[in-house]
């Protein structure tokens, strides 16, 4: 596994293969990123991870400082499941100091749910992202389906910049009991980790009633709310939102997102479920 830490290193080992599939990650690895590299080697021959906390995706109260970065056992577990090439770049050679700032909106996908509670994340996530195809020139990218609203607007983006980059969606890895596998996951307490698990059932909940017949989301929606504050979470949205555009459903009559943002103690989680009617 050959590791680049700079732009030059990675574009010299990316000159030697061919077909490369990637999976941008920000580290901190867990059993929902390794799902990804392995569902990427079936889809490349080859497999680069990306390995860089982006700061520009973080709003000033978030927890960019202390956000985890194992880089070893990150190396480890890359290794462990077959990637053939690393990029672990430094902040520097990502935003080099003085660089021009460069922002790509896709503002009717980047204002609701995560972009109306986190102002300028996806900003930076396309800012980082698009950087990240320049360098690793990769024919496919890999993001998980627990970020939904990242995976639409990143799909989005490689459409209207007609990017030769095929996007495939991975499915969410979830623990035992639902709690959707993030690496935000090791800051909560015991207690907070079983509270937590009000999220998944929630979205459960939605979706056995939408599959029993149930078509008023709102509805639906307040018992979702009622169940996740009978174990104290503090909600940030729950929604129920067109898969495509991400307007808001009040009637199901098709595929529907249901996603969910609540902190839990000084932790925020985010989940969602798809759900066909
Ligand atoms: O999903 C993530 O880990 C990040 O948002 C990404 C796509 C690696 C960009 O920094």
């Amino acid at each position: 596994m050959k590791v680049a830490r700079t732009i030059k290193e990675f574009r010299s080992a990316r000159a030697e293969v061919g077909r490369l599939a990637l999976v941008p990650t920000m580290g901190a690895l867990h059993e929902g990123h390794l799902s990804l590299m392995r569902l990427a080697k079936e889809h490349a021959p080859q497999v680069a991870v990306s390995i860089f906390v982006n700061p520009t995706q973080f709003g000033p109260k978030e927890d960019f400082t202390k956000y985890p970065r194992p880089l070893v056992a990150d190396l480890e577990l890359c290794k462990s499941v077959g990637v053939d090439l690393i990029f672990a770049p430094d902040a520097r050679e990502m935003y080099p100091p003085g660089e021009a700032k460069v922002t790509i909106d896709l503002p009717e996908l980047t204002t609701v749910l995560e972009g109306a509670y986190r102002p300028g994340h996806f900003a930076g996530v396309c800012q980082i992202v698009a950087k990240l195809f320049n360098v690793i020139q990769p024919d496919i990218a890999i993001f998980g389906r627990k970020d939904f609203q990242q995976l639409r607007v990143l799909s989005a983006m490689v459409e209207s910049l007609n990017w030769p980059i095929e996007i495939v969606p991975g499915p969410t890895v979830r623990e035992p009991g639902g709690l959707a596998m993030s690496s935000r996951n090791r800051y909560l307490s015991a207690d907070e980790r079983t509270r937590a698990l009000a999220i998944n059932r929630s979205l459960v909940f939605a979706e056995s009633q939408i599959k029993a017949g149930r078509r008023d989301s709102d509805g639906l929606i307040q018992w979702m709310r009622q169940m996740l504050l009978e174990q104290r979470l503090d909600i940030d949205y729950i929604a129920a939102v067109d898969p495509n555009t991400l307007a808001a459903v009040s009637s199901v009559a098709g595929p529907v997102v249901f996603a969910i943002a609540a902190r839990v103690g000084s932790t925020r989680l985010i989940d969602n479920l798809l759900v066909d009617a």
